[in-house]
């Protein structure tokens, strides 16, 4: 049964999930095994999502960086990504997330291609959640991307921003595993979001965890440049 009855929540959150490779080491554990605990993690947070007001999520799972590290974490990681689009699907189907890619497909390996046309194509309908994996990814790459697309011509923000992907602002940037930069992750997108970063590994980083960064997020003031609106008498005094 599909819950696409309920209506989407309006958060766009995007996450950093850093930490897997220490996770796994401080447990005398392959660093691959970060990452399979890495994406059993990010399908707690999935479930969760919706319930925090999340209408979209948008995950980083590879950066075009990544392609440095050594061959067979690579390897491993696009086998990952494959196994858990594929896997994903049906329940993606039951709780109405669609499922989307963000990134560079030319240089992936054809089964995780594949994998991403089924995921996309077979969940395009549910609007409970808008899932944006990150693969291949770079926003200075995106960025150049779109510029190249509008070809010179003066151009709004909005008109900037479908040649983009369509996407909208980020309200919550979270990045776990204790490091404190965005790492050419939606460098656009993020420009007003409000930062949180956690010393939590991403393998342990759960609901409980997701529902504290909206609960710190509600309690932000987040102004865009403005000033908070002043009492009245004050508002006098600088008039005067
Ligand atoms: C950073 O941890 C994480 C990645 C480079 C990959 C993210 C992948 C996952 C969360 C798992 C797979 C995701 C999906 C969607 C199936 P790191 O390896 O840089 O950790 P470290 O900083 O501790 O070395």
């Amino acid at each position: 049964m599909q819950s696409n009855r309920r209506s989407p929540g309006n958060l766009h959150v995007a996450i950093i999930m850093d930490g897997n490779g220490r996770w796994a080491m401080g447990r005398g554990l392959p660093r691959f095994a970060g990452h399979r605990a890495g994406a059993e993690s990010l399908r707690r947070i999935v479930e969760t999502a919706p319930d925090c007001g999340i209408g979209v999520l948008t995950v980083y799972a590879f950066s075009s960086d990544n392609w440095k590290r050594p061959p067979e974490e690579v390897d491993a990681l696009m086998e990952l990504l494959a196994c858990y689009l594929a896997s994903e699907t049906e329940r993606c189907l039951t709780n109405g997330v669609r499922m989307s890619i963000i990134g560079r497909r030319d240089r992936l390996p054809d089964s995780l291609r594949a994998a991403i046309d089924a995921a996309e194509c077979r969940t395009l309908h549910c609007n409970l959640l808008e899932l944006r994996l990150a693969i291949d990814y770079s926003a200075r790459d995106a960025i150049l991307g779109a510029s190249a697309c509008a070809g010179g011509e003066h151009i709004t923000r909005e008109r900037f921003e479908e040649l983009l992907g369509g996407t909208r602002p980020v309200d919550i940037l979270i990045r776990t595993g204790g490091e404190q930069r965005l790492s050419d992750f939606l460098l656009w997108e993020c420009a007003y979001a409000e930062l949180i970063f956690t010393n939590r590994m991403w393998p342990d980083f759960g609901p409980f965890d997701l529902q504290r960064a909206i609960e710190q997020y509600a309690h932000r003031e987040r102004r865009y440049g403005a000033i908070p609106p002043a009492p009245a008498a004050v508002h006098d005094h600088w008039l005067r």
